[in-house]
């Protein structure tokens, strides 16, 4: 994705989900000055509202992108040092074990291949009876009203071969519960928000939907079945929707979090 919409997406992504997600994080029963790793922590948005919701934190935000570290940075300095951002791939932390109260990856399964690996380094870097917060995304969980298109036609045809052809899981939020399973972690929850255009400003969810756009119709003329001209029109008519007060659309967005176990999984 071009760097420019990368970093409009996650700013309206945030403001869109946070504000729902943000309540999920009282029932983690964190410790009073917990060690929070946000994985794959883009241009700081979340560190930083998880750094402010934790006054008594030291949050670590990691990425592999360094122009998302740099703006992370400079946006946030005034969190400094409880908040510091660091080049890591998240699928080999230099941590030892049990490192943080808290791990935070959202946005991200979904874009790597083996996203079950980076899962387990992360369960592997949190403390037992340390929590695992993920956000894993899923493309079967777009609903826009019918138009002259079916955005059904689009979404089910092109997030399966856009996954195919860059070897990741569009469906990953569906398929975390059952990774996390298999790793043996405790309390497993799902739990959605909705991003639709009732609970969240239509303008807001616009501007996801045209970073989208402009980041990816290019690719998906490329990787999918349909040309980059029909995938502008599919986002041109999702747009229009979104916009218009007599119309509807949902983007549903699974948050998935689970403990790790205080004897360690299997
Ligand atoms: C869509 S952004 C999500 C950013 C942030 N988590 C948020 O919620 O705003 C995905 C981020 O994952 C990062 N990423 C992808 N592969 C990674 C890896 N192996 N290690 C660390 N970060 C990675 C990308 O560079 C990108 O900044």
């Amino acid at each position: 994705m071009a760097d420019e919409s990368m970093v409009r997406t996650l700013g309206a992504q945030a403001n869109a989900i946070w504000p729902q997600e943000v309540d999920l994080f009282a029932r983690y029963r964190l410790p009073p000055e917990p060690r929070i790793l946000d994985a794959g922590c883009g241009t700081g948005e979340i560190a930083s509202r998880l750094a402010q919701l934790y006054p008594r934190a030291r949050v670590l935000g990691v990425d592999i992108i360094d122009a998302h570290l740099a703006l992370a940075r400079s946006r946030y300095a005034g969190l400094a040092p409880r908040l510091t951002f660091e080049h890591q791939s998240i699928f080999e932390l230099p941590m030892p074990d049990g490192t943080f109260d808290l791990t935070v990856c959202r946005h991200v399964l979904h874009s790597i291949p083996f996203p079950e690996r980076v899962i387990a380094e992360l369960a592997r870097v949190t403390r037992p009876g340390g929590v695992l917060h993920l956000l894993p995304e899923d493309y079967d969980m777009l609903h826009f009203q019918r138009a002259a298109l079916d955005p059904r036609d689009f979404w089910h045809a092109a997030a399966p071969a856009f996954g195919a052809a860059t070897h990741t899981d569009l469906f990953i939020g569906r398929h975390a519960f059952g990774i996390l399973a298999t790793l043996g972690l405790d309390d497993i929850r799902v739990d959605y928000v909705v991003v639709d255009t009732l609970r969240v400003p239509r303008e807001t969810f616009a501007t996801i939907i045209e970073a989208w756009r402009d980041g990816y119709v290019d690719s998906i003329g490329k990787l999918t079945s349909f040309t980059r001209d029909q995938a502008v029109a599919y986002f041109t008519q999702m747009l229009a929707t979104i916009r218009d007060p007599r119309q509807y659309a949902a983007w549903i967005v699974p948050v998935v979090s689970a403990r790790v176990p205080s004897i360690g999984p299997g």
